[in-house]
């Protein structure tokens, strides 16, 4: 076996716009460090006009955002959540919380996500809501996804961890169904280290959210004067960011369209070198969506073959993984969970998958794509 090396090209190091700085020490001067304070404001405002979304909360997670969308829902003990199985824990971890049983579905080939026309055959009487995930950024098929929950009255909660900045048919990610969740994570787009955002488009949602993400408490509106005392009105948690995260976010928010445009260019330069490995799948983009390069990957003929370029490439110093292990097969997954119809292409299409090296300044396409080139020669 050869000798692991040292890793040369990353596969991702997160962004840093060099504006945090100046708001962290804001933060500090102004001494109020807790959440709701000036930055989350700030950052709620500037996500708000750029998604257009009805209202935003900053959060201390997707993860949280997801939980909050769990209670927002209204979810109770055996009512049944639809997913796809290719997804990441999160979005299930949050209904299985509130005791719901998630009904995973199959994915498309071409984009990895829900197939949206296998839906309504997984809707039953315990059906309460479908959670999408918009998988690297690219948009699901939102109209006609739209179009079945209305028709039985369900709740849609669009995943859009990946999504900041990028669209659909001209409408941000997370702005078309009932909620939408962002993730700041380190290893997204932009990021706070650790953080996320509610988008709320039904405003009759907004009161309820900000008692959940303030620990079930009424301290909203309290701060606003409202009312005279706070107290505990009804189920929550701790869900607010820091205004030291909220502040580090803000240093990046304005350099979103900026991030967004480099990694398409590094996308688009994979394609360019990689494209005359006909035996290669690519990450493909629908004309309804515009996407934001959050995720390249290449798709190899079987699992095998995948995994051997993996560890190929991790001995020449380059870092590419998979991604996800198919809920449905996970031990979890199988407690909580159970599968609906037909499983085609979740498995096998995820075994295959291998998510390339690019972020913001990433200039190694060329030693990556030449590495490939080599391995399929050999
Ligand atoms: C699709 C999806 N949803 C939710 C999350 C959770 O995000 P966070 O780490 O901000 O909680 C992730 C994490 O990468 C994700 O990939």
């Amino acid at each position: 076996m050869q000798k692991r090396q040292k890793t040369e090209i990353p596969f991702h190091v997160p962004f840093v716009s060099g504006e945090e700085e100046g708001y962290l020490k804001e933060v500090i001067k102004r001494g109020e460090f807790s959440g709701d304070g000036y930055f989350t404001r700030l950052s709620e405002q500037w996500l708000e006009h750029f998604t257009r979304a009805e209202k935003v909360l900053l959060t201390s997670s997707c993860t949280h955002a997801l939980e909050m969308c769990a209670m927002l829902c209204n979810i109770q003990p055996g009512d049944e959540v639809i997913m796809p199985s290719f997804n990441f824990v999160s979005a299930a971890n949050a209904f299985v919380l509130r005791e719901a049983k998630v009904v995973f579905i199959d994915i498309r080939p071409d984009t990895m996500n829900i197939d949206e026309q296998l839906i309504e055959a997984a809707i039953n009487g315990q059906t309460k809501a479908i959670v999408v995930v918009h998988y690297g950024g690219v948009a699901c098929e939102m109209e006609a996804i739209m179009k079945v929950a209305a028709r039985y009255g369900l709740k849609v909660i669009e995943d859009a961890a990946h999504g900041i900045g990028a669209w659909y048919k001209e409408r941000h990610l997370g702005t078309i169904g009932h909620l939408g969740v962002l993730s700041f994570h380190a290893s997204k787009n932009i990021h706070c280290g650790e953080g996320g955002a509610l988008l709320i488009n039904d405003p009759e949602m907004v009161q309820t959210a900000e008692v959940i993400r303030e620990k079930g408490t009424n301290r909203k509106a309290f701060i606003s004067g409202a009312v005279e005392k706070y107290s505990w009105v009804s189920l929550g948690s701790s869900y607010l960011a820091s205004e030291l995260n909220a502040a580090f976010l803000y240093g990046q928010l304005p350099h979103i369209e900026k991030v967004n445009a480099f990694r398409l260019s590094v996308k688009a330069e994979y394609e360019r070198r990689l494209q005359n490995m006909g035996h290669l799948g690519y990450s493909s983009c629908p004309p309804f969506c515009f996407s934001n390069g959050h995720i390249f990957y290449i798709k190899c003929e079987s699992e095998q073959v995948r995994d051997s370029l993996r560890q190929s490439l991790e001995n020449k110093g380059i870092e590419a993984f998979f991604h996800y292990i198919p809920l449905h097969s996970s031990l979890a997954g199988k407690n909580f969970g159970r599968f609906s119809g037909v499983e085609k292409y979740t498995t096998v299409e995820s075994s295959k998958l291998l998510r390339l090296p690019s972020y913001f300044g990433f200039a190694g396409s060329e030693t990556v794509c030449a590495a490939i080139e080599e391995f399929f020669d050999e």
